[in-house]
């Protein structure tokens, strides 16, 4: 199978096209994908049109996809979650959620995060509700030595609902929250596959950085936060319907942006796959 690739941001995110992955793409193929993914962070191939057994068939082979319960299901596939426009906080106040509003890398608050998302844009607005990725390979190069050296060795706590959290989250039940992991991760992380390292950061569940006292930790995180966020490590993806969007979270951040008109609907289709500790 051949397929067209364009590159999308300047430093990061390539589009392909050519595929249509109601046929699973032979080995070779899927590889070629793989690799665009490793060499540009976010892959978006373009104009699908997949129900979701299809989506999640074509998104298993980048990796084994879970569950997460915290999301909505699609009645055909318990894996392929959903990420609408509508989504309310039903168990709590019932006014609209917005999943992922702040900065963030999926699910770090797991020992094992997953390493990729998968969103694919089933209804998108006419304008407005981007999603922002920015490079945490380039965040972490451009780093002064000595900061670099001051952080390899750090680890921080993640945890769900953690203290210094942006997002409001949706309510859910006692016990599940009782039962939600918390992790220590590094602050540097190798990526499995390139070998890279990178920024390992999660503004919305970083709770504190191990062995700094609250104050110190704040300052750090803030200071690490400001710089991987500024604009030259950004890429900004503007949907188009059938668009699926495939991003590493081992070394990217995204953000959502509920910015578009009052009214208009916006569905999202989303596979989550595992990954391993970060190390
Ligand atoms: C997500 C997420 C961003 C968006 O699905 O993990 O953060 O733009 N989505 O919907
Ligand atoms: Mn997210």
């Amino acid at each position: 199978m051949n397929f067209q690739t364009e590159k999308l941001g300047g430093h990061m995110a390539a589009a392909v096209s050519g595929v249509d992955l109601n046929h699973l793409p032979d080995a070779a193929t899927q590889q070629a994908l793989i690799d665009v993914l490793h060499d540009n962070l976010v892959l978006c191939i373009r104009d699908q049109h997949l129900k979701p057994p299809a989506f999640l068939d074509a998104m298993s082979r980048f990796g084994t996809p879970m569950l997460r319960k915290q999301l909505a299901s699609t009645p055909e596939c318990a894996e392929v979650n959903i990420i609408s426009s509508e989504d309310r906080d039903v168990l709590g106040d019932g006014k609209k959620i917005v999943n992922g509003a702040n900065w963030h890398t999926d699910d770090s608050f797991m020992r094992e995060p997953c390493s990729l998302t998968m969103l694919y844009g089933v209804m998108v607005p006419s304008t407005g509700g981007d999603t922002q990725f920015t490079n945490m390979y380039a965040a972490y190069d451009d780093l002064p030595a000595g900061t670099r050296a001051r952080i390899d060795p750090l680890k921080a706590i993640h945890k769900y609902s953690s203290s210094r959290k942006l997002s409001r989250i949706s309510t859910r039940p006692a016990d599940e929250m009782a039962a939600m992991p918390e992790a220590t991760h590094p602050l540097v992380r190798t990526h499995p596959e390139t070998r890279r390292g990178s920024l390992y950061l999660n503004p919305n569940r970083m709770e504190q950085i191990v062995g700094l006292d609250r104050t110190e930790s704040n300052h750090l995180l803030d200071e690490l936060i400001a710089h991987a966020t500024q604009p030259k490590y950004q890429y900004r993806h503007v949907w188009r319907r059938g668009d699926i969007v495939i991003w590493d979270n081992r070394c990217t951040m995204h953000k959502a942006n509920a910015d578009y008109p009052e009214g208009e609907r916006r569905l999202m289709h989303r596979v989550i796959v595992a990954g391993t500790e970060p190390f």
